[in-house]
């Protein structure tokens, strides 16, 4: 079964004492509401890892990174190995964030490098995707997120898809307060569960969790979430408030 996910992506903001507070806002709501069913995960900045981490061990809020390189170790200045995460208690990774592949120059086969990675250290991976403005106004979004998928990860083993979560993030519904329309989200999920059952078969797409990532906010996470194939979102901007982070974790 297939599980719903509600994951804040903090990207670069918070530094360590308002990590720590709204780390232990979230864990503290999540306790308080008695939240069931829903995985809970927030990616601080990688500074803040180990202590994030460890303040929230006890908790269930679960932490993730939001960057990580193949490589094992070795002469790449500024970067961090999956190795790295897991001697930190960290297990679960975003690779593929429109915001690496845009600014960062991160395109399907470096990522694919950074997914086999990932899954050798026995790190989950939240792999993001989307189109950006032009492709949906010139109707290739299934195109481009078809290819960003098959790109990055149909060289996996059925098997690898225990450790994967997909995140559907169009480009243009980030960080703009445009959100895709619930029915948007819902055909897309339906495409990518297709594209999964085309390759591996009804019973690894069933088990699989797509997020949807883009402009979630309390007020309409719950339509965009009631969808059958959206299992949960991926939140920017609202996760950096805790009681927004937390009603969009109960909208299920
Ligand atoms: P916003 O929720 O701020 O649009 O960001 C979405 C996102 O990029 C999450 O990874």
């Amino acid at each position: 079964m297939r599980k719903n996910i509600v994951a804040g992506n903090w990207k670069m903001n918070n530094d360590l004492s308002a990590s720590k507070k709204l780390a232990k806002q979230v864990a503290k709501l999540v306790r308080k509401n008695k939240v069931k069913g829903t995985k809970v995960i927030i990616a601080p900045t990688s500074v803040n890892l180990e202590r994030i981490a460890k303040l929230t061990r006890k908790s269930k809020v679960k932490v993730a990174a939001q960057n990580m390189h193949f490589a094992e170790n070795g002469a790449y200045t500024g970067e961090i190995s999956a190795q790295m995460l897991k001697s930190i208690d960290v297990k679960t990774v975003i690779l593929g964030h429109s915001e690496r592949r845009e600014y960062f120059g991160e395109d399907d086969a470096l990522l694919a490098k950074k997914v086999d990675a990932a899954l050798a250290n026995k790190i989950e991976v939240i792999f993001c995707f989307g189109e950006v403005l032009a492709d949906r106004k010139a109707g290739n979004e299934e195109a481009v997120v078809g290819s960003q998928i098959k790109n990055a990860l149909f060289h996996l083993e059925a098997s690898a898809f225990k450790n994967i979560v997909l995140a559907y993030e169009p480009v243009w519904a980030i960080g703009t307060g445009e959100t895709a329309t619930p029915e948007q989200a819902q055909d897309m999920h339906a495409f990518i569960r297709k594209t999964l059952v085309d390759k591996y078969g009804a019973e690894v797409a069933d088990n699989v969790s797509i997020l949807y990532g883009g402009s979630v906010k309390p007020a309409n996470a719950k339509e965009i979430f009631s969808k059958p194939d959206v299992d949960g979102g991926l939140i920017g901007g609202a996760a950096l408030s805790a009681d927004d982070f937390l009603a969009i974790v109960q909208a299920f």
